[in-house]
């Protein structure tokens, strides 16, 4: 397949250094990343068994760190016997047993705090009645709950008696819960009558019901914990309530030892056949991972409470609401509903009245906010936070901006978080004590991390912004291990491009030349339009720089003479034109990408609309958006798809679609794209390869998504984007997009190429 570098068109010159008031308390310096890093690159197996053997609590101490003897499936430290919830529980009950581990808010507003003596008790009592069910070691347990406590003690239940959990996002279907179930062979539910969400209950129980009634043979229990108190009916013999299974049960259960390896968790991600794929990953080295990452990414203090607001049903959740901090000793918010609920300061109401110092969340769920005004922030006292981050997707320079200036009151750092669930926990990330903080990139990989990006024949791209696929070059404690019950597809997903030598991710990135990696976006999202090769996340990010613009997505079609052309959909956060007004406004916009970008990444074909197909984790479902703009029969799972009824509008072809909602606040992500570089390019008369780029395909999982529309009418009325806020309000660094975008220099790089048509 002829595969030219990815270009760049994307240009983002502002830096922010960590502020000293952040630094001076800092517990990571300079000096000490310097060490980890130099200490890492002599020696990378020595610097993660270091870390294991000091930070793990182990009940047989491992001999050997790496096993890479059936590599691509690497194992880490596999002679070592430990328990995960122990590692995360037992350990701090001597200083810390009487410490807040989980501060709980539900949507309805009501709070619950659980210490660790408590939370441990409850997890151990929980582990009992697990065993009571006849559930054990190696056992699958899927576990669909609403985000309350009780997923967390389910999690760590599980891992007390080296079950294996599944957990499968809330909002999931009743067929993906099926699917999930059936993969996974799953001997037990654990689920709740319903959850609150957007101020309706999703009713969990009835989805299982219904999954259950179409398969899921293996399945012998379903635990149901009372939440809502709605109406649920129970199946004499398979089903039972939470606080019956666990009346009069003992708190005291031996942790059981495991090994290392053992899988302690699978999660399901969807995969470019729309069969999902089980990410299975290992006891010992994620927790290894996700410790540390917690500990060096969020510098956490001893009375901070930390929040990260994604669901258990993503792995951000597992991480950085479980088992990161917990094994860290942290405190951790937990938030059951949505962001906009019952109105779009849900989330800085919450910071204020608990007392956030640390918030972490998604592009989606910040640009949601974000379109809503800076109002509805400056009604919370939010002087307590004192870091923020950012994961799931790229951020888009303008909507980075609007965090650390309106959220973060320009004094926070921001650090903007790349992984994947298969990678298990961080691995590229500002440390924000140390790195100065480039809005849109998530600088360098952490210490015993390594990446590059290369070529399509696995050549290191060297020229500063050369884009390519971003790679991982060595094995790592957290990786997963295989894909649950088809260790074929993962080796055909991950490594089987460059000959098992990379673990590839399947992100397009490039790095500038101060080594710093900005995702493009999922390779398969890479366009090649007359030989240049372009992130639709960077023609998206300039269509949302225009300011009646309040999301985007590109995709591509084929094209006769270019190989492939752009086709946008976009939505408006001003009342959708139609007829001749629509003509004008979509030639407009196509003249201002040719502007901001090049003339080259000028949409083709631009659809407005009043709203885009997503996931239920806010992911913009680009596969289907292509399949539309191709006029190709709809072959996706749809499954996962938020808003079905888009459908139609999307599919509408020249015809004009309903009239408008009020939904331009209705979603999360309008994608703040800030103005990038104007740039000449001289058009290529070439034909491009047509061919996507065969790569894994995008997971679904993100944070925070399903915003309600419920603010819909109000922001649809705000005829003036946020983003257009005054010179004098902004932080010192920023100028006002569209000047800054007329000085920036030309973006584009020089492309290396190779002869085409080469395999
Ligand atoms: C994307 C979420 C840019 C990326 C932890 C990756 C990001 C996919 C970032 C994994 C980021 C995640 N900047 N892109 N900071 N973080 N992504 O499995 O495409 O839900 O491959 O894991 O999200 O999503 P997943």
């Amino acid at each position: 397949m002829a595969q030219e570098d990815i270009q760049s068109a994307l240009h983002e010159d502002r830096v922010f250094p960590p502020p000293a008031q952040f630094r001076k308390h800092a517990a990571l310096k300079a000096g000490d990343l310097e060490g980890m890093y130099a200490k890492a690159a002599r020696d990378y197996v020595g610097f993660w068994a270091d870390l294991a053997a000091s930070e793990i609590d182990w009940h047989r101490p491992f001999s050997l760190a790496l096993d890479d003897t059936k590599a691509p499936n690497y194992r880490w430290f596999t002679d070592g016997r430990l328990n995960v919830s122990h590692n995360c529980l037992d350990v701090h009950l001597g200083e810390l047993g009487g410490k807040t581990a989980i501060v709980f808010e539900g949507e309805p507003g009501d709070v619950r705090k659980l210490t660790y003596a408590e939370l441990h008790a409850e997890v151990c009592r929980f582990a009992n009645a697990l065993k009571a069910l006849n559930v054990g070691h190696g056992d699958r347990v899927v576990v669909y709950m609403p985000l309350i406590p009780e997923a967390a003690i389910a999690m760590l239940a599980c891992a007390r008696i080296g079950a294996v959990h599944s957990v499968v996002f809330g909002g999931f279907s009743a067929n993906a819960v099926k699917d999930r179930i059936e993969d996974a062979g799953a001997k037990l539910v654990i689920t709740a009558d319903g959850g609150w969400r957007g101020g309706h209950v999703i009713e969990l129980k009835r989805a299982v019901d219904k999954a259950l009634a179409e398969g899921c043979s293996s399945v012998q229990n379903v635990v149901v914990y009372r939440r809502t108190g709605g109406e649920c009916p129970m199946r004499h013999g398979r089903d039972l309530w939470w606080h019956d299974a666990v009346s009069g049960v003992s708190s005291v259960c031996e942790p059981e030892w495991i090994d290392a390896e053992h899988p302690l968790f699978l999660l399901y991600t969807s995969g470019s056949t729309g069969k999902p794929k089980g990410i299975q990953h290992s006891s010992a080295g994620y927790l290894l991972n996700a410790k540390m990452t917690t500990r060096w990414v969020f510098d956490l203090k001893d009375h901070d409470l930390f929040w990260c607001t994604a669901d258990v049903g993503w792995v951000t959740g597992h991480t950085y609401v479980v088992y990161g901090p917990l094994a860290a000793g942290a405190t951790v918010l937990m938030y059951e509903g949505a962001p906009t609920f019952p109105d779009g300061g849900r989330f800085w109401k919450i910071c204020e009245s608990h007392g956030v110092d640390i918030l972490y969340t998604a592009p989606t769920a910040i640009r949601a906010l974000m379109k809503l005004g800076d109002a509805i922030p400056a009604k919370y006292n939010l002087g307590k936070l004192r870091l923020l981050g950012t994961v799931g997707e790229p951020i888009n320079p303008e909507a980075w901006m609007w965090y650390h200036r309106v959220i973060g009151g320009g004094r926070c750092p921001v650090v903007d978080t790349w992984w994947q669930t298969e990678t298990g926990a961080t691995m590229m990330t500002p440390i924000p004590s140390v790195t100065p903080a480039k809005p849109g990139s998530c600088a360098r990989p952490l210490p015993g991390i390594f990446a590059d990006i290369v070529d399509d024949e696995g050549r290191p791209v060297k020229s500063p912004d050369g884009g390519g696929y971003l790679v991982i070059t060595r094995p790592w404690p957290s990786m997963l291990r295989t894909i649950w019950g088809d260790n074929e597809r993962y080796r055909r997903t991950y490594w089987e491009k460059f000959n098992n030598r990379y673990y590839v991710a399947g992100d397009s990135a490039r790095r500038d030349k101060d080594g710093y990696y900005w995702i493009m976006g999922r390779i398969d999202d890479v366009l090649n339009v007359a030989g240049h090769r372009l992130g639709t996340m960077e023609i998206e990010s300039a269509l949302v720089a225009y300011p009646k613009v309040a999301e985007a997505a590109v995709v591509s079609k084929p094209h006769e003479i270019k190989g492939e052309s752009v086709f946008a959909y976009v939505v408006l956060n001003v009342p959708r034109p139609e007829g001749a007004a629509a003509k004008a406004l979509i030639e407009e916009l196509r003249t201002w990408v040719g502007e901001q970008l090049s003339p080259i990444a000028k949409p083709d074909e631009i659809r407005l609309t009043d709203n885009l197909p997503k996931t239920r984790s806010g992911k913009i479902m680009r596969r289907l958006l292509r399949s539309i703009a191709r006029g190709e029969e709809i072959t996706q799972d749809m499954s996962t798809l938020e808003n079905p009824a888009i459908l139609e509008q999307l599919r509408g072809g020249g015809a004009p679609p309903p009239p408008p909602a009020p939904v331009a606040a209705k979603r999360a992500a309008s994608v703040k794209g800030r103005a990038p570089s104007k740039k000449a390019v001289a058009s290529k008369k070439a034909v491009a390869s047509k061919k996507a780029v065969a790569a894994k395909k995008g997971t679904s999982s993100k944070a925070a998504a399903r915003s309600k529309p419920k603010k819909a009418k109000a922001a649809a009325k705000r005829s003036k984007p946020v983003k257009r806020s005054k010179p004098a309000k902004r932080s010192k660094p920023v100028k006002r997009k569209v000047v800054a975008a007329k000085k920036r220099r030309v973006a584009v790089k020089a492309v290396r190429r190779k002869p085409r048509g080469k395999k």
